[in-house]
């Protein structure tokens, strides 16, 4: 019986993430992607590959191949809307001007794939680039996300061996996921309120009834010396995540290793999602502002830190 329930519960959550992946798609369609390949990388999942969009960093030297550093990024999908390419700009403009080579990862979503699957494909894209050494530099292995996808940059971190990520970059991260969303409350007044249906739907597609107090859910309750030594957090004042995020990183920057360097920047007038055109409230110049603070703290990390 519980089976049972247990299907119709999937259905009804399946069903609904349809219709908001065919609502988003009507107001994305514009623009399109372009890296310099495609990669596919095997995961353990047998049935399937995780698509990967390599963005190469412009070497003077095109005869030389020395290893590249590499940084991971992971795009926002509220853990379920499939919106692989959005960060084409930043994981250009990473490429570019700090000599990482960027690869944007389509990792797989929920409700089809629920917790961990999107952990596992991450894993298995670090198991790829380290068991690549003549192309990638597995002492410069770093991690961007956005969004859901900075949540799962901070899981991540907490799984794999301490160290694997030398710099972390999360943009507006959920990292409670036990919290009520519709409880949450952004640092400043005057943004827009947003209905949280939406986000308790894809959740629960993501969670299916497991303890969100898992730190491989919820990074708020993650042990911070997990995380890498490097980490920059970017969230928003009129964004309802900022508070949670800003909490994991203070504590990160006060934790046992007071060695760690901890860059929290909370950028005005701005909510969530604010560096991307999907939301309509684009703010150009705190994107580019953000994006400068990504690329410094990347090539940071590489100074040896
Ligand atoms: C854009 O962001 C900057 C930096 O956070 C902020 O000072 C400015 O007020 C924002 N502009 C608008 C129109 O919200």
């Amino acid at each position: 019986m519980a089976g049972f329930f247990d299907f119709l519960r999937y259905s009804y959550l399946k069903i609904l993430v349809a219709i908001s992946r065919f609502l988003i798609r009507r107001v994305t369609s514009s623009s399109s992607p372009t890296p310099d390949s495609l990669l596919n990388i095997p995961s353990r999942d047998q049935k399937r590959t995780i698509k990967v969009h390599v963005y190469k960093p412009h070497v003077e030297d095109a005869g030389s191949s020395k290893p590249a550093p590499v940084l991971i990024n992971l795009y926002g999908s509220g853990f379920a809307i499939p919106l692989h390419g959005l960060d084409d700009n930043f994981c250009r403009l990473m490429a570019k001007t700090t000599g990482f080579v960027v690869l944007d990862v389509n990792y797989c979503l929920a409700p089809e794939y629920p917790f961990p699957a999107a952990l596992n494909d991450i894993e298995d894209t670090v198991k790829y680039v380290l068991n690549h050494p003549d192309e990638y530099q597995a002492s410069q292995l770093s991690v961007s996300g956005f969004s859901s996808g900075g949540t799962l940059a901070l899981a991540a971190s907490t799984i794999l061996p301490r160290g694997t990520f030398k710099t972390l970059i999360a943009f507006y991260p959920a990292t409670n996921l036990l919290q009520d969303p519709s409880l949450r409350k952004a640092p400043a007044p005057g943004g827009k309120d947003r209905s949280t249906f939406w986000t308790k739907i894809f959740r629960e597609s993501y969670i299916r009834g497991i303890d969100p107090r898992d730190p491989r859910i919820s990074p708020a309750f993650a042990d911070t010396d997990h995380f890498p030594a490097n980490m920059l957090f970017v969230t928003g004042e009129l964004d309802a995540s900022a508070v949670e995020a800003e909490e994991l990183a203070e504590r990160a920057k006060n934790g046992a290793h007071p060695g760690k360097n901890v860059i929290i920047r909370r950028m005005k007038g701005c909510g969530h999602a604010f560096d991307q055109k999907l939301t309509g409230e684009m703010n150009i110049s705190a994107r580019n502002e953000a994006y400068e603070l990504a690329a410094e703290i990347l090539k940071k990390g590489q100074e040896g830190r």
